[in-house]
């Protein structure tokens, strides 16, 4: 069955629109797409898993200096294969191991790595919630 993650286009990135490209190129549906700038409690709280990382104030940092575009991508096995796409976090391995993928043409450094993707379908439900809220039931309109 079809599945669904979260994507973050990165800011300062500027291959945005090559990165769409090659997400529509890969197969995925972006089933939403917004973009945003993150709030400094946001990206923390987006990023809450690497707190007690040392790099965890610069990412916030990056993550807050311009916008962002959040997906949603849904496909067959969507979260493995995005992250397949995107390639390693640093890209000087990702050049090594997985030169087709996007970190390895578009990352920057290992901050700076222009892609992220969530990491199992249990991140990628709760920030899919977080980012793009949780729409719920719709209820008809019949007051016209
Ligand atoms: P991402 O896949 O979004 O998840 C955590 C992010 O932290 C990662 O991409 C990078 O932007 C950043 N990151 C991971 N490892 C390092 C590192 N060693 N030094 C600096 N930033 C890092």
């Amino acid at each position: 069955p079809p599945e669904d993650t979260l994507a973050v286009i990165k800011p300062d990135t500027q291959h945005k629109e090559e990165i769409l490209e090659e997400i529509q190129a890969q197969g995925f549906t972006i089933s939403q797409l917004k973009d945003t700038i993150l709030s400094r409690e946001m990206a923390e709280e987006f990023y809450k898993e690497h707190r007690e990382k040392p790099f965890f104030s610069q990412l916030v940092d990056y993550m807050c200096r311009g916008p962002c575009t959040m997906l949603v991508l849904t496909k067959e096995n969507a979260v493995q294969e995005w992250r397949a796409a995107m390639g390693p976090t640093d890209p000087d391995q990702a050049r090594l191991t997985a030169p087709e993928s996007l970190r390895a043409r578009f990352a920057k450094d290992v901050l700076e790595n222009a892609v992220h993707g969530s990491s199992n379908t249990e991140h990628a439900d709760q920030k899919i919630k977080f980012i793009f809220g949780d729409i719920g039931e719709i209820i008809p309109d019949t007051a016209s």
